[in-house]
């Protein structure tokens, strides 16, 4: 069994091994024609029960044979054209060569003395996106697993530092349409079940800075405490930006912590073209970034940034046994100090790889392709009387639903959008995603690979308007 730990004696295995895993993926990628087989639960959860765990393989080819038939066969590829579902970016190679070096070596970033050099770049890392944000000359921040755990960090900090001994009386302000680990955020934190304030948007889905300045008026009246006001850039649903220079100054005005949630919009950091749109982010207390989102980085890779390194002292907490409080004075580097977690990947590498390898402009001209074409696709929907969309793009998102010629019932149409996006999962011809606008059932395309083309969303619009409608011709039928 010593022969399968990776080390001096075993370094030729790792080689072969690595290999043959590579092999299989390189060809599995090189023939996937859809980016779904549509295989159901009912199908795949038999073939994974029937594994005995107990009794190993014992052999790479064999676990990998075993495996093509549990995952590689029927995984989701979101490197495939026609996946437009969620916010999965396609992956760039150099971040996957950092992907399998951090795992072979497997520091781990909570301590100098697990990890040296992993500690320094992720640090200059860290400088980097500070840099790129503006936050000034005492940012600080730390890697993380994702925007959902940046935004609780952020929170946490903001609510020690809004410094109320009662929890129940603070408030954060975000918009209707901001990601569900605000609350989710809020919730952990301890404050009231009513602590998040509702922020309405305008038609473009953008906070109206108005309604919040009244909400921070009418908090400070009620004798409440505004902790946070949680600005999106980059909304989940419809990439949308909220006013992040008008919303900086309510903060600063009523000394509110200002926390960015840029998990998506992040890549226009790097972009050459779309930059401007992020103006005013650098007025942020603390930003969340996800550079597996608009980065092209291998899930998982984050950070939460602050402007004020001191702030990062909220997550700080002292073991005899990992980093005792004079490796501080000793000015060893310990990024555990700085993070909710311990143990911890040494995610940054891949990110480091990236910049290397294609440099910054050559990821942001891949993130503005992607939002050039939601630029197109906003055009092909905008003209097309089946479709009804919601907003022009500020990113990579449409929001949009098909609206059958002889079809008023709007519950009926709810119905016929839900078909059709079951109905092309099933088929796996392409992977949509959905939500709700208004209390009614829309689609929704998130455009991050920028080998999609105009074609393949106009092939999708068809195949979403012949499924929906092949829903209400059944229904129809039902009906007489
Ligand atoms: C705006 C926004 N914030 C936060 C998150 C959560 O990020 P993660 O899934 O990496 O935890 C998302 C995820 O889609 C998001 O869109």
């Amino acid at each position: 069994m010593r022969s399968h730990l990776l080390n001096d004696t075993t370094a030729e295995q790792y080689r072969r091994s690595v290999t043959e895993g590579v092999e299989r993926v390189a060809a599995k990628l090189a023939t996937t024609d859809r980016p779904f087989t549509g295989v159901t639960v009912d199908a795949l959860a038999p073939r994974i029960e029937q594994i005995d765990l107990d009794r190993p393989l014992n052999d790479t080819t064999a676990v990998l044979d075993e495996l093509e038939d549990v995952y590689l066969r029927d995984a989701i590829y979101f490197h495939h054209p026609r996946y437009l579902a969620h916010l999965n970016c396609p992956v760039v190679i150099p971040a996957i060569l950092g992907e399998a070096i951090l795992s072979a070596v497997n520091s781990s970033v909570d301590t100098w003395d697990q990890s040296a050099g992993g500690t320094l770049i992720e640090r200059r890392l860290v400088d980097w996106t500070a840099g790129r944000i503006g936050l000034g000359p005492a940012a600080d921040g730390v890697f993380t697993s994702g925007g959902t755990q940046s935004n609780l960090q952020a929170l946490l900090l903001a609510r020690e530092e809004a410094k109320s001994g009662d929890l129940a009386k603070l408030r954060v302000f975000a918009s209707e349409v901001s990601h569900f680990s605000v609350k989710k955020s809020a919730k952990l934190l301890g404050l009231a079940p009513d602590a998040v304030i509702s922020v309405p948007v305008d038609q473009n889905k953008r906070m109206q800075t108005v309604a919040l300045a009244r909400e921070l008026e009418r908090c400070h009246r009620d004798g409440l405490v505004p902790m946070a006001v949680v600005a999106t850039a980059g909304t989940t649903d419809f990439g949308s930006i909220d006013p992040l220079p008008e919303i900086a100054e309510l903060c600063a005005r009523s000394g509110t912590w200002m926390h960015v949630d840029a998990a998506y919009g992040c890549g226009l950091l790097v972009s050459p073209a779309r930059r401007h749109l992020l103006k005013g982010i650098e007025r942020a207390d603390s930003v969340t970034v996800d550079y597996h989102k608009s980065f092209f980085q291998p899930v998982s890779s984050s950070a939460v940034l602050v402007r004020d390194a001191a702030t990062l002292r909220h997550a700080t907490y002292h073991a005899d046994y990992l980093n005792p409080r004079r490796m501080v004075q000793e000015r060893i580097p310990n990024q555990v100090d700085k993070s909710l977690q311990t143990t911890r990947r040494f995610d940054a590498l891949k990110l480091w790889v990236t910049l290397r390898t294609m440099g910054a402009d050559g990821i942001g001209r891949l993130f503005d392709e992607v939002c050039d074409l939601a630029e197109e696709g906003w055009k092909l929907l905008a003209a097309d009387p089946r479709f009804d969309v919601v907003v022009e793009p500020s990113i990579s998102t449409l929001v949009f639903r098909y609206i059958p010629e002889a079809v008023t019932d709007p519950a009926e149409i709810d119905r016929a959008n839900l078909y059709a996006r079951k109905a092309l999962f099933a088929s796996g011809d392409a992977v949509v995603a959905g939500t709700k606008v208004g209390g009614r059932h829309y689609l929704k395309f998130t455009l991050l690979n920028p080998e999609t083309t105009a074609d393949d969303i106009a092939a999708v619009l068809d195949l979403i308007a012949g499924h929906a409608e092949q829903y209400l011709g059944d229904s129809l039928d039902r009906a007489s």
